[in-house]
C-alpha cells in the first residue's frame, strides 16, 4: 500500500483510516491510540536529517545549515508490546509502509540477527572489533528499522546485543519493533538474564513503549470464521489455504530457517507467526520431534497441504504424523489443512491404526471453537 496523501495527509492514521473505512479492518480502540503515536513519529521522520556516516555525523548539516537543530536529533522509537493478536504488525507495516524514506527495512528480528550472525563472521577477519563497521554499514542501508517479534533466543547473543545497539543509536538509527514481551520480561527467569541488562537499559532509552491493551484477538476471530479441515485435496482446498494464509498474514511469505539443535530447519512459507507445509515436506522427510517442537513453539498457527490416506505401508510418514500432531496439540497451535479424508478415515486400519484414534480424535478436537480460543504455548 502506498502512501498517497489522504485528503492532504499522510502517514500511518490516514491509511488505518482507509482501511476502516473499507471495511478491511474492523474499529479497536486500542489500535486508534497506537496509531496516534506513530503518526506523531511518522512526523517527526518526515523532517528528520539522518546522519549519513558513523558517529552521527552529518554531512548534510553543512551543505543546509538553515535545518534546525531539533531535526538533527533521533526522535525516540517505538516498541508495540501486547498479546498476540492484537495488530501489532499491522500497525507497524502500516507505519513502514507510509514512510517516505528509502534507507528503511523491516525485518523480523530473528532474520535480523542471522544475518548480524553472518556479517560479523566474515568481517573478524578485517577488523578487531567488527561492530563499528557493522553499525556504519547497517546505517548505510537503513536509517529506519523495524523488527517484528523481537524475542531474545540465545544468551551468546547480550553482548553483541547491547553494543551492535549502542552503536546504531549513536549513529541515529530509529527502530520501531513489536514484541509480546515487555523489554524488562526480555529473557526473564532465565539463566543469564543480568547480561541483557545494558541492552534492555539501550532499548529502553530509545524507543518508547507503547502498550497495545486490545481486548480482541483479531487473529482468532479470522481462524474462527475459517474452514479449518478441507477434503479432499484439491485446488479448492489449496485455493482456501491460499486464502487463510493471506488472511492470517499480513506480511508475504518467506523463507524461515529455524535453529534445532544446531542444524537448519527451513521453513519455506512463513509470515506472522504462520507457517505453511506439504506433507511430504514434514512426513516423509527425516524429521523428529526436535523439529516439530521447534515448529511448534516458533508458530501458532500451521497450515497443512496434501494430507493423504495413510497405511501400514508407508508408516514412517504415519508415526511421523502422529507426533507431529500430538506435539501441535500439546502447544495449542492452530492447524489448518486440507487432506484425502477426514480424521477418522484417514488411516483405518492395520498396525498403528489403534494409536492414531488418539490422533484423529485430536485433529477433530483442533476444530472446535474452543480449541481455537486456546492462547498457544511456548
Ligand atoms: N482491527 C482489526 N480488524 C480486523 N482484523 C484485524 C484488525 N487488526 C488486526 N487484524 C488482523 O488480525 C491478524 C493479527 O494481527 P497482527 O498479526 O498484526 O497481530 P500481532 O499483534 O502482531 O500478533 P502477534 O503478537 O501474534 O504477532 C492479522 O491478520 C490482522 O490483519
Ligand atoms: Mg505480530
Amino acid at each position: 500500500m502506498d502512501a498517497l496523501p489522504v485528503n492532504g495527509a499522510a502517514g500511518p492514521l490516514p491509511l488505518y483510516r482507509a482501511r476502516l473505512a473499507g471495511g478491511d479492518i474492523l474499529p479497536d480502540p486500542a489500535q486508534a491510540l497506537a496509531v496516534e503515536r506513530l503518526q506523531d513519529l511518522w512526523r517527526r521522520l518526515t523532517t528528520y536529517e539522518p546522519p549519513t556516516s558513523g558517529n552521527g555525523h552529518h554531512f548534510l548539516a553543512r551543505l543546509w545549515p538553515r535545518r534546525s537543530a531539533e531535526d538533527m536529533v533521533a526522535p525516540n522509537g517505538l516498541y508495540l508490546v501486547g498479546e498476540v493478536g492484537r495488530g501489532k504488525s499491522m500497525l507497524m507495516d502500516l507505519f513502514f509502509s507510509s514512510v517516505p524514506l528509502a534507507r528503511k527495512r523491516r525485518v523480523h528480528f530473528d532474520r535480523f540477527m542471522q544475518d548480524v550472525h553472518a556479517r560479523l563472521h566474515a568481517a573478524a577477519a578485517l577488523h578487531q572489533d567488527p561492530i563499528p563497521p557493522l553499525a556504519d554499514a547497517l546505517l548505510t542501508e537503513a536509517v529506519l528499522l523495524c523488527f517484528d517479534e523481537l524475542e531474545i533466543g540465545d544468551v551468546a547473543d547480550a553482548l553483541l546485543l547491547g553494543r551492535l545497539f549502542e552503536a546504531l543509536f549513536a549513529r541515529g538509527v530509529i527502530m520501531v519493533a513489536t514484541s509480546n514481551t515487555f523489554p524488562d520480561d526480555l529473557f526473564k527467569d532465565r539463566p543469564g538474564h543480568d547480561a541483557f541488562l545494558p541492552f534492555i537499559a539501550v532499548l529502553k532509552r530509545h524507543l518508547d513503549l507503547l502498550v497495545i491493551e486490545g481486548v480482541r484477538d483479531w487473529r482468532r476471530e479470522r481462524l474462527a470464521r475459517m474452514s479449518i479441515w478441507n477434503v479432499p485435496a484439491d485446488r479448492r482446498a489449496r485455493g482456501v489455504l491460499d486464502a487463510a494464509f493471506a488472511e492470517l498474514a499480513d506480511a508475504r511469505p518467506a523463507t524461515r530457517t529455524l535453529e534445532v539443535m544446531g542444524r537448519r530447519l527451513i521453513v519455506r512459507q512463513a509470515a506472522d507467526g504462520v507457517a505453511r507445509f506439504s506433507f511430504s515436506e514434514l512426513c516423509e522427510q527425516p524429521l523428529g520431534p526436535g523439529d516439530y517442537l521447534a515448529l511448534a513453539v516458533h508458530f501458532p498457527t500451521v497450515l497443512l497441504d496434501a494430507v493423504p490416506r495413510l497405511d501400514a505401508e508407508h508408516f514412517d510418514a504415519a508415526r511421523r504424523f502422529i507426533t507431529l500432531i500430538d506435539i501441535l496439540y500439546d502447544h495449542r497451535v492452530k492447524l489448518v489443512a486440507s487432506a484425502a479424508a477426514q480424521p477418522d478415515a484417514l488411516y483405518p486400519e492395520g498396525e498403528g491404526a489403534a494409536a492414531f484414534r488418539r490422533t484423529a480424535s485430536r485433529l477433530i478436537e483442533m476444530q472446535t471453537p474452543e480449541y481455537l480460543a486456546l492462547p498457544h504455548l511456548t
